[in-house]
């Protein structure tokens, strides 16, 4: 009888489609059987706990300069957060400086990654500036692994690219098989609120959502749609947030268009009422697009469990509320929200947030959790089955998850290094024991045993779904 290295025994193995209890043989760090009675030279017993490929978050933004300040958390800390909750693997965005190659980006991003990242990681590219030649540049990274480009309707004059940059990406990307992630907020229209806010004398946090309103986001979405429907190419919008922007991917996709969407837990736990909280406490949430006012969220669970949104990632993005070695914060909008570092942690809270509220709430089933949080992203992202799968020949990426485990969120507790959390106190109901990225443990028992440094870069083909 084989002996493999590892066999997880009496688990239920849950995937998108089933759940069937079962061992799961690792050899080699691959999944080598799924069957019953596996022999193992290490042996460990998971009766009563669910066996969940790796969770994938295609949308971390780890050691990223904007707004003037640099994010908290850098490839070590970010990645290590992520396997305490389950993930095995991100796409990060690689950031082209305008002007540049879109080769000295993605050097620069393999610099802050390699050797630290505790979890396997690929990127996307942010492209800021594209002229004839920089186009080209992007067939290159097509096949170099990285097969997905990420343009922004928003921040004029940082990210923005006007129509006509847009359209071009998407043609050169529908000639390479790539795939367009959209920021889809009209971003002239919100400037235009910004100053009119600002000449108001208005300076709180809220004023953020105040000037980036649904329909900036709706609108955006559906021009971006358009744009992709005329340049034949497949397209995924980024952290949708507004009901209204969902229906339009909806739409979309019942015309048969190749349109996705993901959403983030920020946008199906929390809401515009967070911007109210006293001080300047509000500026926790300043993200873009914003939180959306209370009864949106139920839109998003809804979309979620029938096929609107396809993926739920966390848009990881980590700033401290208060200078942290050196490092500037959120503190920097205190006269002024525009001035707010945009973004929020959440790469560690993921599976927990989404297992709870969705899960035990009875608003998606087991099965669909496993989708949205693992499969689909690997199918959409070029990494299945090598990833986001539990079969023969997957990377043993694997979480052994205890359905039954009691937490409470609390910055003091988590591995990212921020200093708030936006969902502090919440107690939920489930939790990774283990978790293992191929075949080794990152966590044992509830408790970190991985290394920085053990994860790997993974080339990307173009989506397989
Ligand atoms: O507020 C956000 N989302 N910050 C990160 C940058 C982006 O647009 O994803
Ligand atoms: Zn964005
Ligand atoms: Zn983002």
């Amino acid at each position: 009888m084989r002996v493999f290295d590892t066999v997880i025994t009496g688990g239920t193995v849950v995937t998108a489609s089933d759940s069937v209890v079962a061992d799961v043989g690792i050899a080699g760090g691959k999944i080598a059987a799924v069957g019953l009675d596996l022999e193992g030279a290490e042996k460990i017993d998971a009766r009563g706990k669910y066996l969940l490929p790796g969770g994938i978050d295609v949308h971390t933004h780890l050691d990223m300069p904007f707004m003037g300040a640099t994010t908290a958390d850098d490839f070590e800390s970010g990645t290590t957060a992520a396997a305490c909750g389950g993930t095995t693997s991100i796409i990060d965005f690689a950031i082209q400086v305008k002007g540049d190659p879109l080769s000295r980006a993605l050097d620069t991003w393999h610099e802050k990654a390699g050797g630290k990242s505790m979890i396997d990681y690929a990127f996307h590219m942010i492209c800021t500036d594209l002229n004839d030649q920089r186009l080209k540049e992007m067939d290159k990274l097509v096949d170099g692994g990285i097969p997905t480009f990420k343009l922004f309707m928003a921040y004029p004059g940082i990210f923005m690219l006007d129509d006509a940059s847009i359209f071009r990406a998407m043609l050169q990307t529908r000639d390479n098989g790539g795939m367009i992630c959209m920021h889809c907020e009209n971003g002239g229209v919100i400037d235009v609120l910004v100053q009119r806010a600002k000449a108001g004398g208005h300076k709180e946090p809220k004023w953020h959502a105040l000037t980036r309103p649904m329909t900036a986001e709706a609108e955006a979405t559906r021009r971006a749609i358009a744009l992709a429907e005329m340049a034949g190419v497949p397209m995924y919008v980024v952290h949708l947030s507004a009901g209204d922007a969902m229906d339009e991917i909806r739409a979309a996709r019942e015309r048969g268009l190749p349109m996705y969407a993901e959403t983030c837990p920020q946008y199906l736990f929390l809401s515009y009422d967070d911007y109210e909280r006293p001080g300047f406490d509000g500026a926790k949430y300043v993200m873009s697009p914003p939180l959306r006012p209370k009864g949106n969220e139920e839109r998003l669970w809804r979309g979620l469990a029938t096929n609107s949104l396809q993926v739920v990632s966390t848009d990881h993005c980590s700033f401290c509320m208060k200078v942290e070695g050196g490092k500037p914060g959120k503190e920097l909008g205190k006269e002024d929200f525009s001035k707010i570092p945009n973004g929020a942690p959440g790469i560690e809270t993921r599976l927990l947030l989404l297992y709870d509220g969705g899960v035990n709430g009875g608003r998606i089933s087991l099965n669909r959790f496993v989708d949205v949080t693992s499969t689909a992203p690997a199918k959409l992202f070029g990494l299945y089955p090598r990833k986001g799968a539990i079969q023969p020949g997957s990377d043993a990426d694997i979480v052994v998850w205890d359905p039954k485990k009691k937490h409470t969120i609390a910055a003091k507790t988590c591995h990212m290094k921020v200093d708030y959390n936006p969902y502090e106190g919440r107690k939920v109901t489930g939790a990774p024991e283990w978790v293992f990225l191929r075949g080794k443990a990152l966590v044992k028992g509830g408790k970190l045993a991985g290394k920085a440094g053990s994860g790997e870069f993974v080339k990307r083909k173009p989506r397989s779904s």
